[in-house]
């Protein structure tokens, strides 16, 4: 048994685009220690998102970060952060790494309030009941009152709010923040807000007269009315409600300025719950989930990105892991697959760099380098048959027939595109009837992107085009014979997808639930998960 996981912080932020979650990013590694140099990270527009938010602060520092996960250290606890990427064609992906993490920062922009990414993404941790930390940013900017922000995540999100930082001024009138759980003011080191890194000065309480002569606000008073207010008439701290994901510790902030950053990694590293137990598929009689302290290794992929290395056709399958101690050159067992793997090259992706993971414990991050034998949803463990639920596969709401531009081309194609599906960038579906194959996502960007990527990364070309489908229903129910005569009768419009799952493929929503309607002996599913 090891409790070395104990100090693991799996974490990612959540927001709505320009919220400031890539500013945020960058403060929290340089408050950590974690990178040195000081600035702003600068890149703009969609084909940046497309990616990762995270590929500008490489772009701009030069350093090694990874598009998915992020591990340093600060103060005796080692933090994970998983990128979600903000784009909402990439929601599938970003459902997935927020199974892999054990809380989540909200940031909500201050002149904005709680948008619509925000509450997908807040929805999603709910269903999880992910303990979250909200971070309310650019209050050096003018923007709403900051009453209403805090009553509006109470009552949109239906969360206790807890404020724990208080600004002192907003907009122009911005001098600093009052630490409101330590009683102490956090200035700007050279005293003009426009520089960055604070200086902090301990008081007794909000009514300490030295802080009449640190800030010089004219309307101290309402300043000091303000913080009794925020601290009287919500909800105290409690850590077991946080936990639950019932409160929410609200820190207001300004990302850019470096304000309540570092306020907001210590409170993360003592008060966001280290690794949590899994939930694991029905047929391992007896057990519902696996414990962080079990003594077999498992985890489970929930990315896989490929050809991050130009030069190398590499294909790296992000694990997190969920139990056990792990140990360079083990072999585990892909469940869906009962083949053996030895992970002889497992990488941690630090700040700085990529190292080699001589060990890892619950809730690492673990990098490992292949060549196809591992796919998004996949469980490696010592142990035999054993599968981690929850990381479905959606029903698409685009599907397109793919045609290759040069027929002689075809066996290339194929395996270019079920590695594109095994990343989970897309799905692809291979019908009864023809020699067609389909490709389904959910964003009408990623379209674009398996096109380009289909040339740059595989020297294909192939057109997506249009085919009278429009989505999904994977087929399933307890009677078997019910399923295959459905199948029988209706094989021109069902395929299977990757994993050989008959599906059918319907052309248009109210088609799908009409054959529903019909078929009362078939379920017709619009997700799938692994069991
Ligand atoms: P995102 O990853 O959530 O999309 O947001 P990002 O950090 O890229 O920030 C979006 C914009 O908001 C950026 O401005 C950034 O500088 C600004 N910003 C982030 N945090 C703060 C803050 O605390 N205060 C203020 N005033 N601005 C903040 P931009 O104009 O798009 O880019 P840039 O030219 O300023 O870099």
């Amino acid at each position: 048994m090891t409790d070395a996981y104990l100090n693991r912080r799996t974490f990612a932020i959540i927001s709505h685009p320009d919220a400031g979650k890539t500013t945020l990013t960058e403060k929290l590694l340089l408050a950590s220690g974690a990178i040195r140099l000081a600035g702003e990270v600068k890149a703009k527009g969609d084909r940046r998102r497309a990616r990762s938010d995270w590929l500008a602060i490489e772009q701009k520092r030069g350093i090694s970060v990874t598009t998915s996960a992020m591990t340093f250290e600060h103060d005796g606890a080692i933090f994970n952060l998983l990128d979600t990427p903000g784009h909402v064609d990439f929601s599938e992906d970003t459902y997935r790494t927020l199974t892999a993490v054990d809380s989540a920062i909200m940031v909500i922009d201050a002149a904005k309030g709680i948008e619509t990414q925000t509450r997908k993404l807040f929805e999603v941790c709910r269903l999880r009941d992910i303990p979250i930390i909200t971070y309310i940013n650019k209050v050096d900017r003018e923007g709403r009152d900051l009453f209403e922000l805090l009553d509006e995540v109470a009552d949109q999100l239906a969360l206790d709010v807890c404020p724990r930082v208080w600004p002192l001024g907003t907009g122009g009138q911005f001098k600093g923040c009052y630490d409101l759980a330590h009683d102490r003011v956090l200035l700007p080191a050279d005293g003009d807000v426009s520089g960055a890194f604070g200086k902090t000065i301990e008081l007794d309480n909000p009514d300490d007269p030295r802080l009449d002569a640190l800030i010089g606000a004219d309307d101290i008073a309402d300043a000091r009315e303000a913080m009794e207010l925020a601290r009287e008439g919500y909800t105290p701290f409690d850590l077991k409600a946080f936990r639950e994901g019932t409160l929410t510790p609200v820190y207001f902030g300004s990302a850019l300025k470096e304000f309540t950053v570092a306020e907001l990694l210590r409170d993360i590293g003592k008060f966001a719950p280290p690794p949590q137990p899994r939930k694991i598929g029905p047929q391992q009689a007896g057990a519902e989930q696996v414990s962080p302290d079990d003594d077999a290794v498992s985890g489970f992929v929930f990315k896989v990105q490929a050809n991050m290395d130009p030069n190398h056709r590499d294909r790296i399958a992000f694990v997190r892991i969920c139990s056990g101690r792990f140990k360079r050159g083990m072999k585990l067992k892909v469940t869906r697959t009962a083949k053996a793997l030895a992970i002889n090259a497992p990488i941690f992706f630090m700040a700085q760099d990529r190292q080699l993971a001589e060990e890892a414990v619950a809730g690492d991050i673990v990098g490992i380098p292949n060549h196809g034998a591992l796919g998004v949803g996949d469980t490696l463990s010592e142990r035999d048959g054993l599968q981690y639920t929850g990381l479905p596969d959606f029903a698409p709401e685009i599907i397109r027939r793919v045609r290759l531009d040069d027929p002689m081309k075809a066996k290339q194609m194929k395996r270019a595109m079920i590695a594109l599906a095994e990343e989970g960038a897309s799905q692809v579906f291979t019908p009864v009837l023809g020699a067609d194959f389909y490709v389904g996502v959910v964003g009408a960007l990623q379209l674009d992107v398996i096109e380009a990527r289909l040339i740059a990364e595989y020297g294909v070309k192939a057109t997506l085009e249009v085919c009278g489908y429009e989505t999904v229903r994977w087929l399933g129910g307890d009677n078997e014979v019910d399923v295959q005569t459905f199948v029988t009768k209706n094989q021109g419009a069902v395929a299977h997808d990757r994993y050989g799952a008959p599906v059918y493929l319907a052309r248009s929503q109210w088609e799908a639930g009409y054959a529903e309607d019909k078929n009362p002996g078939v379920q017709f599913l619009k997700t799938r998960e692994r069991t």
